[in-house]
């Protein structure tokens, strides 16, 4: 069976190295201060944003948690932002993605200071990160980085296939492989030959947003699998289709009324040499990471280099 690639405890001992930081911040009277808009009412989102309030309450860092309605308009935004970036006592500022759907998040992006985009989103911190420059970087790829990384996952000289291309995850993760010398493929929506594509990847992360694409057989024998997806059911007829005549998986979805499955089918990793749970993998580490962002920028505005 394949290593199960625990996000949970991984986040924990990245959390656990920040506490001294933020208390040393702290003690300078410089506690890390993190500003969340939320825009609208979509519950995915909600819960997201929920559990970085959550992650910040805990470990020692401020936050401000602003929940404009979904008829905000881009202006009103804008001046939000304006807002936040000229508070001295916020590091970070996190805009929720996606945004509704007439807001012109392109601007919004555009309008966080570069210094207190900790979600790495800003053009500026896109070119920091590709030209291999020091700046944050978005939290979810630097999450599954920290995971290889502490689970001693090789990198150098393998095949990695990223499925997605999304700006949050799919193309900064295969940057950031790419930085760590992997041949790196991106497959998306267009590509021919899927399966194939994914049976050559030693690393396979899945970013696409489909419930269980990634089947068995697009696994090759002893691969890392990555699953970034965070998929709802929601009918009894999609459990069917991707579970057949499992009654185990027909009554938790009775029991809790929706299912959340990943990108990847989660009954046939057997083989796989690695994988990641959903949840609790890539998932909490994306918040980890978040919080390494808010506290790299408060070391900055202090003028402490930041902990590499
Ligand atoms: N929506 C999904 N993931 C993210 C993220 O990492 N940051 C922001 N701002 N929005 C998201």
């Amino acid at each position: 069976m394949p290593v199960l690639l625990d996000g949970k405890k991984i986040r924990d001992e990245i959390l656990a190295e920040l506490r001294p930081r933020v208390e040393a911040l702290a003690l300078a009277a410089r506690t890390p201060g993190l500003a969340v808009v939320l825009a609208g009412g979509d519950p995915a989102s909600a819960i997201y944003v929920k559990n970085k309030i959550k992650a910040c309450g805990e470990l020692g860092i401020s936050s401000v948690h602003l929940t404009p309605p979904e008829t905000v308009t881009t202006d009103e935004l804008l001046a939000m932002v304006a807002q936040l970036n000229a508070r001295p006592d916020i590091d970070g500022i996190l805009v929720q993605m996606p945004l509704p759907k007439h807001v012109d998040a392109h601007r919004i992006l555009l309008a966080v200071a570069p210094d207190k985009d900790v979600d790495g989103f800003h053009p500026c911190n896109i070119g920091n990160m590709v030209s291999g420059n020091p700046g944050p970087r978005p939290c979810t790829p630097s999450g599954v980085m920290e995971l290889l990384r502490r689970y001693r996952i090789a990198i150098a000289g393998k095949r990695a296939v990223v499925v997605g291309r999304s700006d949050i995850v799919g193309k900064p993760m295969a940057m950031l492989l790419l930085h760590a010398h992997a041949t790196v493929t991106i497959c998306h929506s267009k590509t021919v030959d899927l399966a194939a594509e994914c049976r050559r990847a030693d690393i396979l992360v899945a970013a696409i947003g489909r419930p269980a694409l990634i089947r068995g057989d697009f696994i090759k024998l002893g691969a890392t699998v990555i699953d970034v997806g965070m998929n709802r059911l929601d009918t009894a007829a999609q459990v069917e289709a991707i579970f057949p005549d499992n009654q185990e998986k027909q009554q938790e979805f009775l029991r809790k009324g929706s299912l959340l499955l990943g990108d990847v089918h989660p009954l046939e990793t057997a083989h796989a040499g690695a994988v990641t749970p959903v949840p609790g993998g890539v998932g909490p580490l994306t918040i980890a990471m978040l919080m390494a962002n808010t506290v790299a920028s408060a070391e900055q505005r202090l003028g402490r280099a930041p902990v590499p």
